[in-house]
């Protein structure tokens, strides 16, 4: 378990370490409350990665992709408002897990089993109003 200290004005350092620390690993699990910050973390991580797209949370489309200055595309899930597997299977969700694309999941207990093996679980907790907890499960 690795844990970083996140503060909202080192959240572009806390992002960087984030990337060094899931090295190659792709499929990233953000687990936390309503609010913890999961998705202000991951615009962090695309803003380090150099992604010039708007990032916020795909609330009504499920998924949204962003292109990283690598050329490599992003893709962002927010599964809040999945309420069946079914809609989760829908999704086609395979084809992006295996695309090797950096793939970060808002609210993933809410596809439970369709999880891959492989995914990296990350959870934030509030510290303070300023600081987050980011402990990644490596
Ligand atoms: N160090 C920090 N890291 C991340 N967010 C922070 C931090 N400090 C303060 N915040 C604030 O906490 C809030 C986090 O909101 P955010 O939308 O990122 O949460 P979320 O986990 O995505 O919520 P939801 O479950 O609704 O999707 C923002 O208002 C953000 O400014
Ligand atoms: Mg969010």
């Amino acid at each position: 378990m690795r844990e970083i200290i996140c503060t909202k004005s080192g959240i572009l350092n806390a992002a960087a370490q984030f990337l060094e620390i899931i090295g190659d690993h792709t499929i990233i699990a953000f687990q936390g409350h309503l609010g913890a910050g999961k998705t202000t973390f991951i615009k962090a991580i695309c803003d380090t990665l150099g992604v010039e797209d708007n990032v916020c949370s795909p609330t009504f489309t499920i998924i949204n992709e962003y292109r990283a200055a690598s050329g490599d595309s992003v893709f962002h899930f927010d599964f809040y408002r999945v309420e069946k597997l079914q809609e989760a299977l829908d999704l086609g969700l395979e084809e992006y897990f295996y695309s090797g694309c950096l793939c970060l999941m808002e609210w993933p207990e809410r596809i439970g089993q369709l999880l891959p093996e492989e995914t990296v679980r990350v959870q934030i907790d509030p510290v303070d109003e300023n600081t987050r907890s980011i402990k990644i499960d490596l």
